[in-house]
C-alpha cells in the first residue's frame, strides 16, 4: 500500500531525482511506425487493436498489463523519467512505452523538484468558473505540456464528488454536484486528449475522504449511488470519453474498487458501454481476482503485495483459470485507447514548452474562479493609487499556496515549508508557487505597501490601524493522504479578528483547498475565496482586488456554518485509521465503514433537505455589478426546455451564471441543479438563455428495471443566483418514460 514502507525509499531517493535527465520531446510517441496493417489510420481503433494484438506474442501482450512506478525502479532504465508510471512498450511493433504523469492540476513533478510546468488552479477553482471552455483550455494546456515532456498518459481528471467538506483531496476534485462535476471533467478530458494524450478519470469510485482510504468501505444504496457519484462519472465519461479510468483504493459496499465486478464490468463497461481500460490506483490491487472483475492493468506494481498481473496472471491464463479471451480483452482495451486517442500515430509537433504562455491559461482560470463572498459598502474594488495598504499573512510576499500529494506541481521559484505532523512523509512539504500577491498588489497600489507576516496579531493589527485598507491572506494547506477540519489553522481566525477590529476596511483573501469556517465574517469588510490559484495566483487576486477583473466565480461547494451541519459530524476513522506515510503499523489496520445515509442528497441538497442554513450556499458568488433574471419559461414533453432572460443592471461589464434547479417532480421534492449558463454582459445589456434538461436529472434510478424511470406529470423548476436564492418558478408536464442504464 502506498502509505507504508515503500515511501521510506522514496524519501531517500527524492534528493537525487533532480539529476534524472528529462526525456526528449517526442519520447512518448512511437519511434517508428512499422509495417503492420494496424498502421492504417482509416481502420477503426478496435480493428487496429485486433490486428496489432495478432502480431504480438502472449508475453508482449502480458507486458502491457503491469507497470512500475519509476521512482522505485533500481536502477532507473535509460530514457525513463521519474514520474508516476512506466510500462515497456513493444518496440519491435512500434508500440511506445507508456509514460504516465500525475496531472490533475498540471504536469506533476513526482520527485517534487522545481521544473518548468505551469500549475493550474485547484479543481474547485476551475469548477467555480462553471466554464467548460476554460476546463477544455486547461486540459489542452497540460496535455500539450505532457507531450512536450515526453508523457503520453495523464493521470488526470478527478471526478469524486465533494461528499465531505473535510476531504484533503477536494482541491483535486470539482464539486458536490454530479452535473457540474461531470460537465467540467468531461471538458477537461477532451482538452487533454485533444493533444494525442490519454486522460485517466479517477478515482472510481467513492474515494470521498482520505482518512483510511485503503481500508474503509463506502456504503450506499444502489439508487442514490446511481444518482450521485456514479452520475458524475457517467456524465464525465460520456462527454470526455477518457482512454482510461483509475479504480480507487477504498471498498464500495464491502468490495475493493479495483476488484468490484458490479462496478467495473457491470456499470462502467456494460451499462455505459465504455471501451477504454481500467488501471488500478497505485497499491490498490489485492488479488488476481481483480482481472476477472474488470481491472485491465496493474499500475505502480511495487506498491502491491505482489505483482498479480505478471507471472500469476500468465500462469492462471495457462491453467485456464482466467480465459485467454479476458487477457486478450485487457490488452485490447489498452491498445484500442492508444489508437483512439492518437497516441500511436504521429502527432503534430508540440514545439518547445512556453511556461509564460501556459501560465496565462492558468491565470484566466484563476481570474474567473475567484469567488467574491462578501463586499460590504462597496469596499472592493480598490481604487488604484494613493492608498496606504497593509498586506498580512500566508507568505503573500512569496507566492500562493498549492495542494500536496501526487498532483503537486512545483514550478521554478517555488518555496517549500515543512509539512505539519501527520501529513504523508512522501508529500514533499508545503509548496508556495511563485506568484506573489504582495508584488502584484504593490504594482497596482501606487504607494508603498507594507507587509506583515501575521505571526503576531497585535503587531499586524497595529499596522492595519494606520492603513486605509488591510488585506489579510489566510490559508489552509491540504494534501492527498490527510483530511482537514474546517477551521483555519495556526491562529489565523484570531489574526483576522484582531486586524478587522483595528480596521473595518479589512479584506480577507482565502487560499484554501475547500470550504472553511469564518467566525470573523461579520467583522471583515470583504472576503474573496481564491482557492489554490496556480501559476498566476497572486496576479489574479490583485486583478480582482483592483477591479481589472470583475469577479464571476460561483461556489461549486457549500460552505457549512459548522461541522455538525455535515451528514457525518465526526469524520469516520478519524484518530483510528493509520496515517499515510508513517511506519507500518504493528498489526493490520482495522477496516471501517463510511456510511452515506444522505444518499444522493450531497452538499446543497443535504442542506435543503435538513433545513440547515450554510455559511455560503452552493452556487453563490458576488460581482461588482448587479444582474436581474426575468422571463422564466418552461416547456415540457420529452424533457424540460427552459428559457430566461439575464440583464446587467449595474455599472460594469460582468459575467453572470444564472442557475436553474429542479424543485419538485411527481415523485419527489428535493432540489437538483438542472443547468446553468455563463453570460458576459455589458452594463444595461440583456441576453436570452435556453437550457434543455438532461432527462436523468428529472428521473429516479429504478433498481427493479435497472434503468432511469421518468414519472409522467408536472415538474417545477426555479431560477436564481444560487442554490438558496431561487426567486422565479415555473412548471411543465413531462411524459413518462423508461430510459436505459
Ligand atoms: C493517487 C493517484 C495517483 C497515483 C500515482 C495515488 O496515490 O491516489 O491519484 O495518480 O498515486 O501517483
Amino acid at each position: 500500500m502506498r502509505s507504508m514502507a515503500p515511501y521510506a525509499i522514496l524519501a531517500a531517493t527524492t534528493a537525487c531525482l533532480a539529476f534524472v535527465a528529462p526525456l526528449s520531446a517526442d519520447a512518448g510517441t512511437p519511434s517508428k511506425l512499422l509495417h503492420g496493417a494496424w498502421t492504417n489510420t482509416r481502420l477503426s481503433p478496435d480493428r487496429r487493436a485486433d490486428l496489432l494484438l495478432q502480431a504480438m506474442t502472449p508475453d508482449e501482450q502480458a507486458s502491457l498489463l503491469h507497470g512500475s512506478m519509476p521512482l522505485f525502479m533500481r536502477p532507473m532504465p535509460a530514457g525513463v523519467v521519474a514520474s508516476a508510471g512506466y510500462f515497456d512498450g513493444v518496440p519491435r511493433l512500434g508500440v511506445p512505452a507508456l509514460r504516465e504523469s500525475d496531472a490533475s492540476l498540471g504536469v506533476a513533478n513526482a520527485g517534487r523538484v522545481n521544473d518548468d510546468a505551469a500549475p493550474l488552479p485547484s479543481g474547485l477553482a476551475l469548477a467555480a468558473t462553471w466554464s467548460p471552455a476554460l476546463a477544455f483550455d486547461g486540459g489542452a494546456m497540460i496535455g500539450k505540456e505532457a507531450r512536450q515532456k515526453g508523457f503520453n498518459i495523464m493521470l488526470a481528471g478527478g471526478v469524486n464528488l465533494v461528499r465531505d467538506a473535510r476531504n484533503g483531496r477536494n482541491f483535486e476534485y470539482l464539486s458536490e454536484d454530479p452535473l457540474l462535476s461531470g460537465v467540467m471533467a468531461g471538458a477537461s478530458i477532451r482538452g487533454i486528449q485533444s493533444q494525442h494524450i490519454v486522460s485517466t478519470t479517477k478515482h472510481f469510485v467513492l474515494n470521498d475522504q482520505e482518512t483510511g482510504r485503503q481500508i474503509y468501505s463506502a456504503n450506499i444504496a444502489e439508487a442514490p449511488f446511481r444518482e450521485s457519484d456514479l452520475l458524475a462519472f457517467e456524465i464525465a465519461i460520456e462527454k470526455g470519453d477518457p482512454g482510461s479510468v483509475m479504480c480507487a483504493y477504498n471498498r464500495i459496499n464491502g468490495v475493493y474498487a479495483c476488484e468490484n465486478a458490479a462496478l467495473l464490468t457491470g456499470v462502467l463497461k456494460q451499462d455505459w458501454g465504455w471501451r477504454g481500460w481500467v488501471m488500478s490506483d497505485w497499491g490498490a490491487v489485492h488479488s488476481l481476482g481483480a482481472a476477472m472483475a474488470g481491472l485491465d492493468q496493474e499500475s505502480g506494481q511495487q506498491l502491491d503485495e505482489k505483482v498479480f498481473f505478471d507471472a500469476p496472471l500468465r500462469q492462471a491464463a495457462k491453467a485456464g483459470d482466467i480465459p485467454t479471451s479476458r487477457v486478450h480483452d485487457m490488452a485490447h482495451r489498452i491498445l484500442r485507447s492508444l489508437f483512439a486517442k492518437g497516441v500511436m500515430d504521429p502527432a503534430p509537433a508540440a514545439g518547445p514548452l512556453d511556461t509564460a504562455a501556459d501560465s496565462a491559461v492558468s491565470g484566466r482560470t484563476a481570474d474567473q474562479g475567484i469567488v467574491l463572498l462578501k463586499n460590504q459598502a462597496g469596499l472592493l474594488p480598490l481604487a488604484k493609487g494613493a492608498r496606504r495598504i497593509v498586506v498580512i499573512g500566508s507568505h503573500a510576499d512569496i507566492g500562493v499556496l498549492s495542494g500536496g500529494g501526487s498532483s503537486q506541481v512545483v514550478p521554478l521559484g517555488s518555496v517549500k515549508f515543512p509539512a505539519p505532523k501527520g501529513a504523508p512523509s512522501w508529500g514533499g512539504g508545503i509548496v508556495y508557487q511563485p506568484s506573489s500577491p504582495l508584488k502584484a498588489i504593490q504594482a497596482r497600489a501606487g504607494v508603498a505597501v507594507t507587509f506583515n507576516d501575521g505571526a503576531d496579531p497585535a503587531a499586524a493589527a497595529a499596522l492595519a490601524k494606520g492603513a486605509d485598507v488591510a488585506v489579510v491572506f489566510a490559508s489552509q494547506w491540504s494534501t492527498e493522504g490527510l483530511d482537514v477540519d474546517l477551521s483555519l489553522p495556526g491562529g489565523q481566525d484570531a489574526l483576522i479578528e484582531a486586524v478587522a477590529a483595528a480596521n473595518p476596511r479589512t479584506i480577507v483573501v482565502l487560499e484554501t483547498g475547500g470550504p472553511v469556517l469564518a467566525p470573523w465574517l461579520d467583522k471583515a469588510g470583504a472576503v474573496l475565496e481564491a482557492w489554490y490559484p496556480g501559476a498566476q495566483g497572486g496576479e489574479a487576486v490583485a486583478r480582482v482586488l483592483f477591479g481589472e477583473v470583475n469577479p464571476s466565480g460561483r461556489l461549486p461547494v457549500t460552505f457549512p456554518a459548522a461541522e455538525d451541519q455535515l451528514p457525518r459530524p465526526q469524520l469516520p476513522g478519524a484518530g483510528e485509521a493509520p496515517p499515510e506515510g508513517g511506519a507500518a503499523p504493528a498489526s493490520a489496520p482495522k477496516p471501517f465503514d463510511v456510511d452515506y445515509p444522505e444518499g444522493s442528497d450531497v452538499g446543497y441538497r443535504w442542506f435543503a433537505k435538513t433545513g440547515r442554513t450554510p455559511l455560503f450556499p452552493f452556487g453563490y458568488g458576488l460581482s461588482y455589478t448587479t444582474f436581474r433574471h426575468t422571463g422564466l419559461r418552461v416547456s415540457g414533453g420529452r424533457t424540460l426546455t427552459i428559457s430566461l432572460k439575464v440583464t446587467n443592471t449595474g455599472p460594469r461589464a460582468g459575467i453572470d451564471t444564472p442557475q436553474v434547479y429542479l424543485d419538485k417532480a411527481p415523485t419527489r421534492t428535493q432540489q437538483r441543479l438542472l443547468g446553468w449558463s455563463r453570460v458576459a454582459l455589458k452594463p444595461g445589456e440583456s441576453r436570452q438563455v435556453k437550457l434543455v434538461a438532461d432527462r436523468r436529472l428529472l428521473a429516479d434510478w429504478d433498481v427493479k428495471s435497472h434503468g432511469w424511470r421518468l414519472a409522467g406529470g408536472a415538474y417545477t423548476v426555479s431560477l436564481g443566483a444560487h442554490s438558496a436564492a431561487r426567486d422565479l418558478h415555473a412548471s411543465a408536464e413531462v411524459a413518462a418514460a423508461v430510459l436505459g442504464p
